[in-house]
């Protein structure tokens, strides 16, 4: 990737929502964290603050563990909720079975990822049920254990309440556990416009990594746990990966913060909303082809070569390729604002022009 000049006077930087740096509301928290004795290890009053918003918002009793990373939130919530023989079961596409560098397989000492595929990137409970009860109590296989899906996905689809309430009747039907890798937790939310609970321990989600990284942190992830009989297996299971921080309170205030004042919604809608701009914009230019339904903070479309190489030339960053041959994955973050779709959909409307 070229380097990103911070000098420019508009971000061209569409690559990926961990490019964005974090909100100022979330710097200030820190550094009043900073200031002053707190009791160490998830004990201070920013952690016990931060479960009393997620209960709140959940409209449940819950347990939270923060960790700083998405991968730590995903393999540690995998790894109470599967035991070392048996299988999770989740997208070919998801982030735990291409991104994580085998740490689900790692932190639950063994269990097999094992693909469900479905369009869109989401699990299709139909393709699910079928592989849920495969080989079921047979000594030499796998037994599959857990489900995870993204929500929303690696591709920004959007699972809609009755697609998870249906994979959760799966889950129960056949004894298991359902895990949400929500590291754009905020991002359905805000698209979906329904509530929080309905979304994952309604529907019957036990397990949900919490993101918050992408959306206006600088490091700090949840897992949340809807059942709480997995809470002291999980202490002891974040200890032993090295994510129990003595300061947590510097995990703590940046999930407070992110917590009031709306800022985690109002981040996610700037985000969709650039995206959605993105989309309208593009749309409008003939020689450009949208991919699929834009949903979230992630669109994908199709661009002539010459349009793609002229972007890149001029600066712009995203990925382009990896998916098809000429496609662009173009990423919108709570930093994005208009100017900057706009002066994207210029350049890509003058390069296709010329074309
Ligand atoms: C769907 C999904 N899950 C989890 C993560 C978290 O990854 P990381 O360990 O880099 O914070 C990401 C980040 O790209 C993601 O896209």
């Amino acid at each position: 990737m070229t380097h990103i000049n911070k000098t420019e006077p508009y971000n061209k930087v569409f690559s990926s929502d961990n490019t964005a740096g974090a909100a100022a509301q979330v710097m200030q928290a820190m550094l009043e964290a900073a200031t002053g004795p707190q009791p160490p290890y998830g004990m201070d009053e920013y952690s016990q603050r931060v479960e009393q918003k997620l209960a709140t918002l959940f409209e449940c009793e819950l347990s939270v563990f923060l960790v700083s990373t998405g991968t730590a939130a995903n393999a540690l919530g995998l790894s109470v909720l599967t035991p070392p023989w048996g299988a999770v079961l989740c997208h070919p596409d998801s982030h735990v079975n291409n991104d994580e560098c085998g740490a689900p397989e790692f932190f639950t000492n063994g269990a097999k990822l094992i693909s469900v595929e479905g369009e869109n990137s989401k699990i299709c409970s139909q393709n699910l049920a079928k592989i849920a009860a495969k080989k079921a109590g047979d000594v030499h296989s796998v037994q599959a254990s857990v489900v995870s899906i993204s929500q929303s996905t690696e591709v920004g689809s959007l699972y809609s309440l009755e697609e998870i309430q249906a994979i959760g009747n799966v889950c129960q039907d056949h004894g298991l556990r359902l895990h949400m890798d929500g590291a754009r937790f905020a991002n359905a939310l805000v698209a979906m416009e329904c509530s929080a609970a309905d979304m994952t321990w309604k529907a019957g989600v036990d397990v949900l990594s919490f993101g918050a990284t992408k959306n206006g942190v600088l490091a700090a992830e949840a897992i949340v746990l809807f059942d709480q009989s997995l809470a002291q297996e999980m202490a002891f299971r974040r200890k032993r990966a090295g994510h129990l921080l003595s300061k947590m309170r510097l995990l703590a205030a940046q999930m407070d913060a992110y917590l009031s004042h709306d800022l985690w919604l109002n981040n996610a809608r700037q985000a969709n909303q650039m995206c959605e701009r993105l989309d309208h914009g593009l749309e409008a230019i003939v020689e450009i082809e949208i991919q699929g339904q834009t949903q979230s903070n992630i669109l994908f479309c199709k661009m002539p070569r010459s349009v793609i190489d002229g972007l890149l030339a001029q600066g712009f960053h995203f990925y382009s390729d990896r998916w098809d041959k000429n496609v662009v994955r173009l990423v919108t973050n709570f930093t994005t604002q208009a100017a900057d779709v706009d002066h994207f959909v210029a350049a890509v409307k003058q390069l296709a022009e010329a074309h």
